[in-house]
């Protein structure tokens, strides 16, 4: 299969704390790459260093569209999609305002139908097409994380990166979402999943990588990664690696030791010395 995303070396820096340090990724066509790692990892850097949204050293290259790595908005209209951690929707909007944004970059492509992409998205969420004439800022967590994704598929994705779609979420939003992960892979898009639901991430999975303190500490076929005795000890806990049946409806999973719990890698703010102590945003809070 082809590589979609090819980062090499990549490493990101808060002023004197390193976010992410030397960590090279590869997702490729047809495929979901899942990143799974504690609070503090780099997640979410390395997700925003791909997008273009914050300076990083070391490659980023998409070698099937490469004039994608110019801007973020080459990679907008390269259809590669980011659905951020904080969904970012526009609490005013309505969803089908918010849904119709979605498509913005692409409503001047030949054959343009807005009409046929939001019938794709009510398909795949029903709920929300309920709820089209209803404000963003109204909607419960997990329609905001359903509409936050609805928007990325208006753009009809090649590569769509979802940072922890599941966090904050009932187990049963859970699922659904996790249903529509499911879905997407089925038509073919290429997905890069961030996920502190391990059991969750690494069964929709191709591949893993595990980060911590901003370092790849492991990484291989999802099914290797999660058979891996480590990973089970520090992200799918005891007695519970069984059950690959039946939809995901166990609640995302506190992660907060990891591979190399006690050592200074695990560190996440290691430079600094200081320990991580964000607290995660509220669901759905930067609406
Ligand atoms: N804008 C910023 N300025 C300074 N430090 C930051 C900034 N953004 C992130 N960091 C720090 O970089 C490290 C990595 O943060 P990041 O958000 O990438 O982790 P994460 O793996 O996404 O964590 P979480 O699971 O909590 O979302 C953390 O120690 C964090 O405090
Ligand atoms: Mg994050």
């Amino acid at each position: 299969m082809s590589i979609l995303l090819d980062l090499e070396r990549l490493s990101v820096r808060y002023n004197r704390l390193t976010a992410l340090s030397d960590v090279s990724l590869e997702a490729r066509a047809g495929e979901v790459t899942t990143v799974i790692g504690p609070n503090g990892a780099g997640k979410t850097s390395l997700v925003n260093a791909v997008m273009g949204l914050i300076p990083s050293r070391g490659r980023v290259t998409f070698p099937l569209w490469p004039k994608a790595a110019l801007s973020t908005g080459a990679r907008v209209r390269a259809r590669i999609c980011l659905v951020p951690e904080t969904r970012d929707l526009f609490g005013p909007m309505t969803v089908l305002d918010n849904l119709r944004l979605g498509a913005f970059v692409a409503r001047s492509e030949r054959g343009f139908d807005m009409e046929a992409r939001l019938a794709e998205v009510a398909r795949l969420f029903p709920r929300l097409d309920e709820r089209r004439h209803q404000q963003a800022q109204t909607l419960s967590g997990g329609e905001r994380q359903m509409l936050a994704l609805g928007r990325a598929l208006m753009l009809r994705p090649r590569f769509l990166m979802l940072d922890e779609p599941s966090l904050g979420l009932a187990p049963l939003v859970v699922a659904e979402i996790f249903r529509v992960i499911e879905q997407l892979k089925r038509d073919g898009v290429a997905i890069l999943l961030i996920e502190q639901n391990a059991r969750a991430a690494l069964r929709v999975a191709d591949h893993a990588y595990v980060l911590e303190g901003g370092e790849v500490q492991l990484q291989g076929s999802a099914a290797t990664v999660m058979a891996d005795a480590r990973v089970v000890g520090a992200y799918l806990g005891m007695g519970r690696t069984g059950g690959a049946q039946g939809p995901v409806a166990e609640p995302p999973e506190r992660i907060e030791g990891g591979l190399a719990s006690g050592s200074e890698a695990s560190r996440p703010a290691r430079d600094a010395g200081v320990h991580h102590a964000r607290t995660r945003p509220a669901i759905g809070a930067a609406s």
